[in-house]
């Protein structure tokens, strides 16, 4: 089985990226926790304690937690030691210069971060980003040397009227058209339908095998060596069961990756 060889420090980005150039050997199991708008120092510091005691040495899964901007360094910092991986929420799809309030993925990398969210569904609803600015994102964070976590999912509305596969099919299209699929060796996806993030319902194995495999049928030649997670009402009791189905890779976590206890026992079903 594949297997990168961890250093006791955080690894430096080339392994981070042969991790998903694993070509028909199984693919290593990611858990990203992405805290969304949640947090605060004393509450972080607390928080990243005990997942990085519960998290040591060598393990079986990689693991990459995603805080606030305000708090990057701060993870970072906390993190020092530990193989868990920083990475951040979101990204500009711009390089520099008059945007206010945006970050740029030379800045994300500067803090070394080495994932970013891409294309989340509270991004694309809330933030209005279209299908075309996370193409322009995606590209950016790999033009940073990073590794984009690009998130697709259908609403509610597109499940009930079985256009879930057109939706992702189309947010999925934009991307390959921007970028091609050669890229996506360097690259995670993630599947979160809308309707079951933060809502407690989660996809069954069978929606969820349906949409992965159907993602990664459209990956071309790397259809096997690319991540694509689950995301959506993840929790510690039904980690183990979607883990376990052939085209699931592991779990981008929201709630879940705020309490130590409920985020390790997920990063250990997925080792
Ligand atoms: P929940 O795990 O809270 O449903 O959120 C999932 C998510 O949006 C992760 O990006």
């Amino acid at each position: 089985m594949f297997k990168p060889s961890w250093l006791p420090l955080a690894p430096a980005l080339g392994e981070v990226l042969l991790l998903s150039k694993a070509s028909n050997a199984k693919r290593r199991q990611l858990v990203v926790g992405n805290w969304k708008m949640n947090g605060n120092l004393r509450e972080n510091a607390d928080l990243l304690a005990r997942i990085t005691n519960g998290w040591q040495g060598e393990r079986g899964a990689d693991v990459v937690i995603c805080p606030p901007f305000p708090y990057l360094s701060q993870a970072h910092e906390c993190l020092r030691g530990s193989s868990i991986i920083l990475g951040a929420q979101t990204v500009s799809e711009r390089d520099k210069g008059a945007f206010t309030g945006e970050t740029s993925a030379s800045m994300l990398a500067d803090l070394d971060c080495k994932f970013v969210i891409i294309g989340h569904n509270e991004r694309r609803r809330m933030q209005h980003e279209s299908d075309l600015q996370v193409a322009q994102k995606f590209e950016a964070v790999q033009k940073a040397g990073l590794i984009p976590i690009l998130c697709v999912g259908e609403s509610l509305e597109d499940r009930e009227q079985g256009k879930h596969l057109e939706t992702i099919s189309r947010q999925l299209n934009v991307v390959f058209a921007h970028t091609g699929k050669d890229v996506f060796d360097k690259a995670v996806l993630a599947y979160e339908p809308v309707w079951a993030v933060g809502t407690g319902k989660t996809a069954t194995p069978e929606q969820a095998e349906e949409v992965h495999k159907f993602m990664r049928s459209q990956l071309g030649a790397l259809a096997d060596s690319v991540r694509i997670l689950y995301g959506g009402s993840v929790k510690a009791h039904n980690a183990q069961q979607l883990f376990a189905l052939a085209d699931i890779d592991g779990a981008l976590l929201g709630g879940a990756s705020l309490d130590a206890d409920e985020f390790l026992a997920i990063c250990k079903a997925a080792e």
